[in-house]
């Protein structure tokens, strides 16, 4: 059985991330949408609110083969406690390469059981991050079609009252 692990912060989780994960979903028997609990980042969200987005998410694109969780330290070793054997990781642009080839590297670094495995971003999506999502919402704009449907109202409420 091929388990793959698709870990971010995912502050918000987007449609690119929904993207990505369908992909994934495709292509691995299981997945799992690992959250990190990471204080040290300043999420926006809270790890509890990251989640339940996700879970909305799956359940609302009846992503049969996806489970979620939150992670506290290394990727690997959640990985391994998953019986993941592969990290799932979206690529956008250029600028994305040298951070991903970074992690990559300290992730073989730490297990060399764990290869990642990368999709390209649609065109459509290449602009689109969660740090976009949160300014764009901060100020009032339309987040309409960046994030999934089920979580747009709770993303603007939360980010209109930053
Ligand atoms: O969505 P992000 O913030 O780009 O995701 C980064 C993430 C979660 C993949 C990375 O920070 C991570 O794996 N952190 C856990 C700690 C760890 O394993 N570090 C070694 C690899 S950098």
């Amino acid at each position: 059985m091929k388990i793959g692990v698709y870990p971010g912060s995912f502050d918000p989780f987007t449609i690119g991330h929904l993207d990505v994960l369908k992909s994934a979903a495709d292509l691995f028997d299981l997945v799992y949408v690992a959250v990190l609990n990471n204080s040290g980042k300043n999420p926006v969200f809270t790890a509890q609110e990251r989640v339940e987005m996700i879970r909305k998410t799956i359940e609302a694109e009846q992503l049969g083969n996806v489970r979620y969780g939150l992670f506290d330290g290394l990727l690997v070793d959640y990985a391994a406690s998953v019986n993941a054997t592969f990290i799932i990781r979206g690529l956008r642009a250029i600028t994305d390469f040298e951070y991903e080839f970074q992690i990559d590297a300290v992730n073989r670094h730490l297990s060399e059981g764990v290869r990642t495995v990368y999709f390209m971003a649609s065109p459509a999506h290449s602009f689109l991050s969660s740090s976009n999502v949160k300014e764009i919402g901060r100020y009032g704009g339309t987040i309409e079609g960046l994030v999934p449907a089920c979580n747009e109202y709770f993303i603007r409420e939360r980010l209109a009252r930053q």
